[in-house]
């Protein structure tokens, strides 16, 4: 079992692959990505993760550099490449290498890395005990349903949340809570979940997509419309879904504990049932 990479069709040990300094991902952050991970040998949601890809990639101009089923075997490749049984993949796409110029190369071929390596997996004592979340002001651009490699405000704002001892930090626009710099973000009140709606503002999650279609069979009312921050400072529970973190309970919202400062049943039942979900498949 080992980690490897793929850049533009060669294989070879992750801490051997290279892309050029003059590649536009490096320069510019002109590129898209996705993080996928897998569940014993199945790939969990690839054909949705690929059609985002394709849609992010599309909304900054950047060619796909292959057909979607060769993107498909190439990953399923990988996966079988690199032998660990819960695999980690990141995919990423840039609009290739040229010298630096802001405007887009006359010719330039898409730059397509990836990368497989063992699942980090949250610690069940943190998934246990709930984690800390801080709300931050949201800084980044109208774009956010693009998956673009430009992370600056979502790093700047996860590093101040580690800093004040948080595990996420909450983007919040015009005093509605949006998502978290790599999760998105639900609230609990009474049997009603609320999620912000998709739109310029969130990344529409994969994880999110399943969560809201588990929730009716648990007689929950799910719920996508406007989350104001001044409702999720008084939800009853409050979690956030992403591919690594999967259903992941909110137990402090600024320092204040959300419900009673535990893992509530609601987020509970939900990371059940999406657990449920990920073996079935
Ligand atoms: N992030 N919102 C943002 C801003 C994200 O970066 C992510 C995922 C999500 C959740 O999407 P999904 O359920 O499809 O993983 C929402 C990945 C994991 C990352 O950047 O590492």
């Amino acid at each position: 079992m080992s980690e490897i990479a793929f850049v533009n069709g060669t294989w070879s040990a992750l801490s051997e692959a290279v892309v050029s300094i003059q590649d536009r991902g490096f320069q510019f952050g002109d590129g898209v990505y996705e993080v996928i991970r897998t569940y014993g040998k199945a790939v969990f949601g690839l054909r949705e993760h690929l059609s985002r890809l394709q849609a992010s990639a599309a909304e900054i101009d950047i060619l796909m550099p292959a057909s979607l089923p060769s993107l498909d075997a190439a990953i399923r490749l990988g996966c079988e490449k690199c032998g660990f049984s819960d695999i980690q993949i990141y995919i990423q796409l840039t609009r290739g290498s040229a010298p630096r110029n802001h405007v887009y190369p006359d010719s330039s071929q898409t730059t397509w890395v990836m990368t497989f390596r063992e699942t980090k997996k949250i610690p069940q004592e943190m998934r246990e005990a709930g984690v800390s979340i801080v709300s931050t002001e949201d800084i980044r651009w109208a774009k956010c349903h693009v998956k673009s490699l430009n992370l600056l405000p979502n790093v700047l704002a996860k590093e101040a949340a580690a800093r004040a001892g948080a595990f996420e930090a909450i983007f919040v626009r015009e005093g509605k809570a949006m998502e978290g710099a790599a999760s998105n973000l639900f609230a609990v009140f009474n049997r009603r979940i609320v999620t912000p709606p998709k739109g310029p503002y969130i990344l529409s999650g994969i994880t999110r997509e399943v969560v809201l279609s588990l929730g009716p069979s648990l007689d929950f009312e799910m719920c996508e419309a406007p989350l104001l921050f001044k409702d999720l400072c008084v939800a009853d529970e409050i979690f956030l879904t992403s591919t690594t973190i999967e259903v992941l309970s909110v137990v402090r919202f600024n320092g204040t504990p959300v419900g009673q400062g535990q893992p509530g049943k609601t987020t509970q039942a939900l990371h059940k049932a999406f657990q449920s979900y990920v073996q079935e498949r």
